[in-house]
């Protein structure tokens, strides 16, 4: 049998094509997004000494409820965590570590509301996704018509959200990726 991170990464991949071939948008979460969470969360998951599995499980499943398309935004953490649950334990993946998932799809809308380490990484690395993916930053701001400042002030935002730890560790990364998208949006 397959490991747990494969079988749970399959569902992602199923979920999400899918939603490629049936949506409106053709939004791809696993290119643009869920990919680079996961990169992400395992690099945070390393530097905190977080449970590396609950973290990648976390990562893969956090926005699960969007990529279904089930429920709104706004409810997409509480959905997710009611799908998470329902995938780990089609998989018997034991009951007290899929909680553990479960509360990084539930809280990862912050990392205000981490409620321990692992949650925390995935909570951060889901905000450090963004600075990972330029290209879509700026397809956004044509998209709506952003000016520089808002797209700046939207990251800034966002940096904001990190835990202090991951502050100080991203800053210089942040910085540069501002810095790159004055350029890039510039360009357009
Ligand atoms: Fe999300
Ligand atoms: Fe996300």
């Amino acid at each position: 049998m397959k490991n747990i991170i494969c079988l749970i990464k399959d569902e992602v991949l199923a979920l999400n094509q899918k939603y490629m071939d049936e949506s409106e948008d053709h939004y791809d979460f696993w290119e643009q997004h869920i990919k680079y969470v996961v990169g992400n969360a395992l690099n945070l998951a390393s530097k905190y000494q977080a449970d590396a599995e609950i973290v990648e499980l976390g990562a893969l499943l956090h926005d699960i409820a969007l990529i279904a398309k089930i429920g709104t935004k706004k409810d997409h953490h509480m959905n997710g965590a009611v799908l998470a649950k329902e995938l780990l334990s089609k998989y018997e993946y034991p009951q007290d570590r899929a909680e553990r998932v479960i509360g990084c799809v539930f809280n990862h809308r912050t990392s205000k509301n981490a409620t321990n380490i692992e949650e925390l990484c995935v909570a951060d690395a889901d905000i450090l996704a963004h600075f990972d993916n330029m290209s879509m930053i700026i397809n956004n701001a044509k998209k709506h018509n952003a000016t520089v400042d808002d797209v700046i002030e939207r990251c800034r935002h966002d940096f904001e959200d990190l835990s202090e730890t991951s502050k100080e560790i991203f800053k210089p990364k942040y910085e540069l990726f501002i810095e790159n998208i004055e350029k890039g949006l510039h360009l357009i």
